[in-house]
């Protein structure tokens, strides 16, 4: 092992030094180039060298580098919040801006608290959230989500959380089920944990519209979150959609949950919404919720130092006007297809490939022991861990995770390229993953 002063992920591995961004490429320290199939984890949606991003970067830190929230607003903040209310679903138009995907969804949980005290039902406290999801790895974030290992070491500390199961046709639709029957029925498991909780006690339900690392761009069946959405209104749950993956065009629309036509109560954003030129998050809430703190306290119990950072609102701002003025959604859409295609030419004869599936830019390959009863590889195999090495060996940045199927077992890859990829790109992805997998699945 090298020495570094990096306290790293793992210690047990010498990693590269990225010095470069180039397009869909990253160049390390030998001048090694990868093809940057995932985005990092699904950040890098314009590629790694936009001048208009690095221009409005540079002009904005020339202008103004930082004013604290509470003695100032800023220009860059007001116009990003502006385009995003502009640009997401009806009534949600009050945006709390972060530095991270963790910290937006934290805020969503204080915000869902403080909104039923400000509106006389403080009992309501309980977050009920999905198994096989992930929202972020802060204590608040961690607790809600389902993905058991990253929760594993800390549970004595996690608020306690209600999980119900994840919309996951492909291993849990029943043969005499279609895939509206299977939707309504995972769905009805939200309605029968609020009533076993107490509707007096729950505040929120959250969802990844897509999920995202944890079990593989995963898409719901139709239906699902209309009868979700329905249940919310009924009990009074505010939907939280975590959109810090799949959101931002990763999907093909700049909200995953306008294919769902479902508007949340809140959605969370962040990854895309920089770009990786700047860490960026947003919390967005309808109005009705803004207006009873407005009315009522008058602030939100919440803050943090970097709120609404200018040059970090500065590049966001210049990234979400080119998904829009370029026109990327449609464009994504379209070039999903295209890797779909290309996924399934180079690997949909592999024995060890079960599933391919996603939507738009945002796919993933799910592998298996056995195609024909699904089985997943025993866990010891750590196929993730291999192809996640291999892969880098080949010059390919994917993103494989273990767990898949229940937390503990199961492997899928993730791919989730720049919207700016082009075809032969596409096909690099794919032939080197083809390479990837037939080195590592050499049973
Ligand atoms: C759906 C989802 N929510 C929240 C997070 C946490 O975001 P961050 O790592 O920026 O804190 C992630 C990160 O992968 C995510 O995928």
């Amino acid at each position: 092992m090298k020495h570094s002063n990096i306290f790293p992920r793992h210690s047990n591995y010498d990693l590269p030094i990225a010095v470069r961004g180039d397009g869909c490429y990253i160049i390390d320290d030998n001048g090694k180039k990868y093809i940057d199939g995932s985005g990092g984890a699904a950040v890098s949606c314009l590629g790694h060298s936009d001048n208009t991003i690095k221009d409005a970067t540079i002009n904005q830190i020339e202008k103004l580098a930082y004013a604290h929230t509470s003695f100032f607003s800023n220009e860059p903040a007001e116009k990003l919040a502006n385009l995003l209310a502009e640009s997401s679903p009806s009534g949600l138009d009050k945006i709390y801006l972060v530095s991270s995907g963790s910290e937006a969804v934290e805020a969503s949980l204080k915000l869902a608290k403080q909104y039923f005290i400000e509106v006389g039902k403080p009992k309501k406290h309980q977050v009920i959230s999905r198994r096989q999801s992930y929202h972020g790895n802060t204590l608040g974030a961690l607790a809600s989500g389902g993905n058991i290992w990253r929760r594993n070491f800390f549970e004595d500390l996690l608020i306690e959380t209600s999980l119900i199961s994840p919309c996951y046709a492909y291993r849990n639709r029943r043969p005499d089920e279609t895939d509206w029957d299977y939707g309504q029925r995972v769905a009805k498991e939200l309605e029968d944990e609020i009533l076993n909780l107490g509707e007096d006690n729950v505040m929120a339900f959250i969802a990844e519209t897509v999920v995202g690392a944890t079990a593989g761009a995963l898409t719901a069946v139709p239906g699902y979150f209309k009868l979700i959405r329905e249940i919310c209104n009924k009990y009074d749950v505010l939907l939280i959609l975590d959109e810090v993956m799949c959101g931002m065009g990763r999907t093909g629309s700049l909200f995953a949950c306008d294919d769902e036509q479902v508007i949340p109560d809140i959605i969370t954003i962040a990854k895309g919404l920089g770009a990786g030129y700047q860490p960026i998050g947003a919390m967005i809430c309808q109005n009705y919720i803004y207006e009873a703190i407005q009315n009522g306290t008058g602030f939100f119990q919440h803050g943090h130092t970097y709120l609404s950072h200018p040059v970090a609102c500065a590049a966001s701002y210049a990234v979400l006007s080119k998904l829009i003025k370029d026109n990327y959604p449609p464009k994504v859409k379209e070039k999903g297809n295209l890797l779909q295609k290309s996924l399934i030419k180079s690997l949909g004869q592999n024995q060890y490939i079960g599933d391919i599936r996603g939507r738009g830019l945002f796919r993933a390959v799910e592998l298996v022991a056995d195609r024909s009863t699904k089985a997943p590889f025993p866990k010891n195999f750590n196929v993730a861990g291999k192809i996640k090495k291999k892969a880098m060996e080949e010059g390919l940045i994917c993103y494989p995770m273990q767990g898949t199927v229940d937390g503990e077992n199961g492997d899928h890859i993730l791919i989730a390229p720049p919207f700016i990829i082009n075809e032969t790109e596409i096909n690099e992805i794919s032939e080197k993953l083809k390479i990837t997998v037939d080195s590592v699945c050499n049973f």
